[in-house]
């Protein structure tokens, strides 16, 4: 006990954690500090009947901004992850410009410690011209996701450029992540064609493909949103990324011409979404994928509509509510939407042990049914109206509460370089190269 401070920032009072345990949390200088009896502490928040989970690291939303700001900037997509339960996001380059240049990059991240309210990496691009070294030291997290076929202002790259790019990914030790489909031609005019068009066997063949590529290259591979079993049983080094729609959403939930289901890889039929969830034990990260794109734009037709829901608000809740109904355990959901994401990334676990980062959702165990109109992406539509959700009451990020009863809170968001980083930016931006 004698290294223990005398004084503590925050108690979070009588909590339950998510072993079943009720314990006074203790959090200093952003670090659980004692889980058990309290601390004197300058704030202190009684939490009797609130379950504490660790909050949410996000490895795949995008962030969008500069031109693309009518879809979502990283002030709204931040208080749309943070009302969410989510205070890590890994935002994806296929931006416009795309940041597959040092330049770009450092531009990103400059605009993300201006105007994020969560904290955030940045991954860098892979196109045929990107300078992946030069990215990796701006501080890079991971790579990609890179396109293995074209999506939303996201270029596929051919089978020569992938191998190449995977060889450099590896020999730097870096992790790449990969956007896994085939896409044929023809006329996509429906959810059904979306679905045959990008069809499970062609993510299942293109997974095979990239892991027989990066076997001699030596590439870690982590496979983004895969949408069917098939894929999933085809991975047999990588890791394993689920997005929440693939999970509770069907082409069958939606009439044939609704563009709100259009993404990439496709929402598939109702037996595929069941098959799917039942390898839940195989399942390593859950994420968003949040792709926001105006009400507007999603009013076309569906051959011009882009592909993309956006998600990161509502995904914790949503499992949350499948952990109330007994469909999955909170352990699990913890360890896939949490965990194992920042082990992946290397950044510090988020928990309940003395050291672990101070980054809590409480609920207060209210369902309720998400309405767009109280979620805060810029997008302001839901694929997922009407559907019960278990919402945060309470966010805390680094030890601060930063959001408490539907108000947001200013707080102190890192951006976490990846392992490649050489600093050349003051301290004072916020890059902290001595994380996690
Ligand atoms: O549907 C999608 N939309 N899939 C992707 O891979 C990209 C994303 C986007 O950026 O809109």
């Amino acid at each position: 006990m004698s290294h223990l401070p005398s004084r503590c920032d925050l108690v979070l009072k009588n909590v339950l954690l998510p072993s079943g345990r009720t314990a006074d949390v203790s959090v200093h200088r952003g670090r659980v500090c004692h889980t058990g009896s309290p601390i004197s502490a300058d704030i202190s928040i009684e939490c009797r009947g609130r379950l504490a989970i660790p909050a949410g690291v996000d490895m795949h939303v995008h962030m969008r901004g500069w031109s693309q700001s009518a879809k979502e900037d990283w002030n709204t997509g931040s208080l749309s992850a943070i009302a969410g339960g989510v205070t890590v996001v890994v935002d994806q380059p296929n931006t416009i410009p795309p940041l597959d240049a040092p330049g770009s990059y450092r531009e990103r991240v400059q605009d993300g410690l201006v105007h994020s309210n969560c904290s955030f990496a940045v991954n860098g691009g892979v196109s045929p011209k990107a300078d992946l070294e030069g990215l990796w030291n701006a501080g890079a997290m991971s790579f990609g996701e890179i396109f293995a076929a074209p999506s939303s202002y996201g270029q596929a790259l051919d089978s020569d450029l992938l191998a190449r790019a995977l060889s450099r990914i590896g020999a730097m030790g870096a992790l790449a992540t990969i956007h896994a489909e085939e896409v044929a031609p023809g006329p996509d005019c429906s959810l059904t064609d979306h679905d045959r068009l990008r069809p499970e066997r062609g993510e299942a063949a293109m997974v095979r493909e990239v892991e027989r590529m990066a076997c001699p290259a030596g590439a870690e591979l982590h496979f983004c949103h895969l949408s069917c079993p098939e894929s999933v049983k085809a991975v047999t080094s990588g890791s394993v990324e689920v997005a929440p729609h693939h999970l509770l959403l069907s082409r069958d939930t939606f009439s044939p011409q609704d563009t709100w289901g259009k993404v990439n890889p496709p929402l598939r039929e109702e037996k595929t979404r069941r098959g799917l969830l039942s390898c839940w034990d195989r399942i390593d990260v859950i994420a968003s994928d949040h792709a926001p794109h105006t009400r507007g734009e999603k009013a076309d037709d569906f051959d011009r509509a882009p592909s993309g829901i956006p998600g990161v608000e509502t995904m914790i809740p949503l499992l949350m509510a499948e952990v109330k109904r007994g469909a999955c355990d909170l352990g699990s959901l913890i360890t896939k939407v949490s965990q194992t994401p920042s082990r992946l990334l290397g950044i510090k676990d988020a928990g309940f042990s003395p050291g672990d980062r101070a980054d809590f959702i409480l609920f207060e165990g209210e369902i309720s049914a998400v309405n767009a109109e109280r979620l805060h992406s810029r997008a302001q539509w839901t694929p997922y109206e009407g559907m019960r959700a278990l919402f945060p009451a309470v966010v805390v990020m680094e030890g601060e509460v930063v959001y408490r009863d539907c108000e947001f809170f200013p707080g102190h968001p890192r951006w976490y370089p990846g392992r490649g980083y050489i600093s050349s930016m003051p301290k004072t931006l916020g890059a902290d190269s001595s994380l996690p």
